[in-house]
Order: structure tokens, then C-alpha cells, then sequence
């Protein structure tokens, strides 16, 4: 069975001898190869130009050639870029935007149609680069970030520790946040149309701050719009759907429209597919800090991960959050290795 069938199958819930298996951050800077092409360009720049954005997509398949899916290498954040906030990386680590929206007339002013449209073409270059060179043979992922996380980052103005200024906008003027939260979903239904168009098998949505806001308003600020998004596309299409810290609302999402959940390292994974939908898949969830110890380590944990999901049907390996920059090549190709000889 190759790669793409076995993804596939997952999502579809068929029962498999071993789950598929790809990573969040797939490409980054703990590979030599991303390393030295940053070296050269900068993050921005790599993004946005089709042959280097499809190259590092690549970089992780060609070192692991046992990994099932390749994850476009791109951004949450052109979407905010596109929209006029352009963004950089702090060098204490985080995000810096070079604006902050504060205001209704900040809001009024956003055009998401001409914003993915006339901005984002680069990202449908990279996916058919990338379907022509994939063919049928790995499973090809597109991605966004979800309204919620987008307007984090748009209001408080990069990477925040209280999420204070949101939060506040979400409880004192709802119309207001309503309205940024509207114009997110438009464009990334757009964005979302587009990536399929150019060949995105599947389509993960980064809820990665969707644990910030209280749990009775998770429904509000942020499982609503994405709900309204999933209805938009086309309905047998797979989408996936990643939420950190959001362990009381995953039977919600599973039934937003999602085909997939990817759960944090903090869930039991065993127990959250024996709680959700059996028609709904699962992801995940090691981890991610596994991948900074050893390679025995690697291969005991991912194996007790495998063997607690034994006989279930509907499971994606994957890391419970993204692979940070200190993780080991020899931890993941430990975990390559272990997932695809697990018996
Ligand atoms: O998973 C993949 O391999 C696909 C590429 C991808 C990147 N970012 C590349 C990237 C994906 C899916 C993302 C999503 C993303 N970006 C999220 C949601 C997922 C998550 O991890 O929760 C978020 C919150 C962002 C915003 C963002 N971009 C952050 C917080 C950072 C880290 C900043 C820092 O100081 O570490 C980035 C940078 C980024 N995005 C890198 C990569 C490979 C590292 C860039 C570098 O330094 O080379």
C-alpha cells in the first residue's frame, strides 16, 4: 500500500496493520538542510518563492523517505500578511507583526477576497510544483491557521503570554470582534478553495491557541468560525483539525464537520478514540519533546503509543505539537523506523 492510500485509509477510518505518519513543523531548523537554505534566504522569502517553498517541503521526505504526507512549508501568518500585517521573528524567539489592529475602522478596512487572490497566488504555485513531483505516491497537505489563532496574533501584535487584548475585545465589544473574525473565515475559505484547486489532499487547521479562551467561550471565539469554514468547502473534503489545550471540547470539534482531530500530548490517545465518533479519525499525539532525548527513548514511547492504539482503526502519527529545533535526526529517524516496522 503506498503512502497516500494508507493516509487516506486513516482518514477514512479503515483499519490498517500501522497508522500513517507524518510530523508538525515537518521542515525546520532542526534539519541541516533548512538550516542552510536559511542561511541564504530569509523565512519570508523562502515562503513565497515556489521552487524554494516546494524544496523544503520536499527535505524531510527525501531524509525520511518513510514519512506518508508532505506538509506544504509555509505560514499561518501570510494570511495576516496578505491583509496588510506584515510579520517578523523576535530574536528572543516569537512573532513581532508590524501593526496591530485595533480598531473597527482597522477591521472595515481588510479585503480578504483581494488578499488571497491577488497575495497568496505563491502558495498555489508551491502545492501543484509539489503535486507534479508527489504524484499519488505521499499524501500532500495543505494548512491555514484558524480565525481564532489568526486574530491573536493580528490584535495583540505578534506572540502574546495573556492574549489580553483579544480576550478583552471578544468580552467588551463582541460586534467588533465579530467582525474581524468574519473577514478571517471569508478569507480563509477563499485561501482553503485555492489550496484545494491546486492539488491539497487534505487540509490541517491550526486551532494553536483555541485553549487561551475560557472554556464556555471556546464555541464563540473560535470552534464556531471554524465550523462556518468547513461548511463552505467541498463536503467530502478532509479536514483536520489541530487545537492545543482544548482537551473538554474535543467531541464539539469532532462533530464541526472535521474528518480528523489532532490532540495534544496532554490527552490519552487511546481513550479519546475510544470517546470520540468512530467515523472521525485521530492524530498524534507524542511528545514533542521526546524528539530531545534518545532514540531508545524515541522507540519506547512511540511503541507504547502504537500498541495502546492496537486494533482501532482511524489513527495519523504524528507529535502532539509541532518538532521543536532541538530535536535529534537520529530521534526521528528513530520514530520513522519505529512507527513503519511496528508489528
Ligand atoms: O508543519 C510544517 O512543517 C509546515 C510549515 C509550518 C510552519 N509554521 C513553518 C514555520 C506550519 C504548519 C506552521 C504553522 C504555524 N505558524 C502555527 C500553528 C502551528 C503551531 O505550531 O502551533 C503558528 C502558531 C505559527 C506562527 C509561527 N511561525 C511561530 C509561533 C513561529 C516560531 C517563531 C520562533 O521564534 O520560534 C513561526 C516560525 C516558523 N514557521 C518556523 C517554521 C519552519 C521556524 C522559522 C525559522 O526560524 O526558520
Amino acid at each position: 500500500m503506498n503512502s497516500r492510500d494508507r493516509f487516506l485509509s486513516a482518514l477514512a477510518c479503515q483499519p490498517l496493520d500501522r497508522p500513517p505518519l507524518w510530523v508538525m513543523r515537518q521542515a525546520g531548523r532542526y534539519l541541516p538542510e533548512y538550516r542552510a537554505l536559511k542561511a541564504r534566504s530569509s523565512f519570508v522569502h523562502m515562503v513565497q518563492t515556489p521552487a524554494l517553498a516546494a524544496e523544503v517541503t520536499l527535505q524531510p521526505l527525501h531524509r525520511f523517505p518513510g514519512l506518508d504526507a508532505a506538509i506544504l512549508f509555509s505560514d499561518i501568518l501570510v494570511i495576516p500578511e496578505a491583509l496588510g500585517q506584515s510579520y517578523a521573528f523576535r530574536d528572543g524567539g516569537g512573532i513581532e507583526m508590524a501593526s496591530k489592529i485595533a480598531t473597527r475602522a482597522d477591521i472595515d478596512a481588510l479585503n480578504p477576497v483581494a488578499a488571497v487572490t491577488d497575495k497568496l497566488a505563491y502558495v498555489s504555485d508551491t502545492l501543484k510544483l509539489l503535486k507534479k513531483e508527489l504524484g499519488d505516491t505521499k499524501t500532500l497537505l495543505g494548512f491555514g491557521g484558524s480565525p481564532w489563532t489568526l486574530a491573536t496574533y493580528m490584535v495583540e501584535g505578534g506572540s502574546s503570554d495573556d492574549f489580553e487584548h483579544i480576550k478583552l475585545l471578544f468580552y467588551t465589544d463582541r460586534a467588533t470582534f465579530d467582525a474581524l473574525l468574519e473577514k478571517l473565515t471569508d478569507a480563509l475559505i477563499i485561501y482553503f478553495q485555492m489550496q484545494i484547486v491546486a492539488g491539497a489532499d487534505a487540509i490541517q487547521i491550526f486551532d494553536s491557541w483555541g485553549g487561551l479562551i475560557a472554556g464556555p467561550d471556546y464555541e464563540a471565539a473560535s470552534l464556531k468560525w471554524i465550523r462556518r469554514i468547513i461548511a463552505a468547502l467541498p463536503a467530502d473534503f478532509p479536514i483536520i483539525l489541530y487545537a492545543k489545550g482544548t482537551a473538554p471540547h474535543l467531541t464539539d470539534q469532532a462533530f464541526s464537520g472535521v474528518r480528523a482531530i489532532s490532540v495534544d500530548w496532554t490527552n490519552d490517545l487511546a481513550i479519546v478514540r475510544r470517546t470520540l465518533p468512530a467515523n472521525v479519525a485521530v492524530q498524534g499525539n507524542l511528545d514533542p519533546v521526546l524528539m530531545q532525548t534518545t532514540p531508545e527513548i524515541v522507540a519506547r514511547e512511540a511503541t507504547r503509543l502504537l500498541d495502546s492504539m492496537r486494533g482501532t482503526a482511524g489513527h495519523i502519527f504524528n507529535l502532539g505539537h509541532g518538532i521543536t529545533p532541538q530535536a535529534r535526526i537520529e530521534c526521528m529517524q528513530a520514530l520513522v523506523d519505529t512507527v513503519t516496522t511496528w508489528k
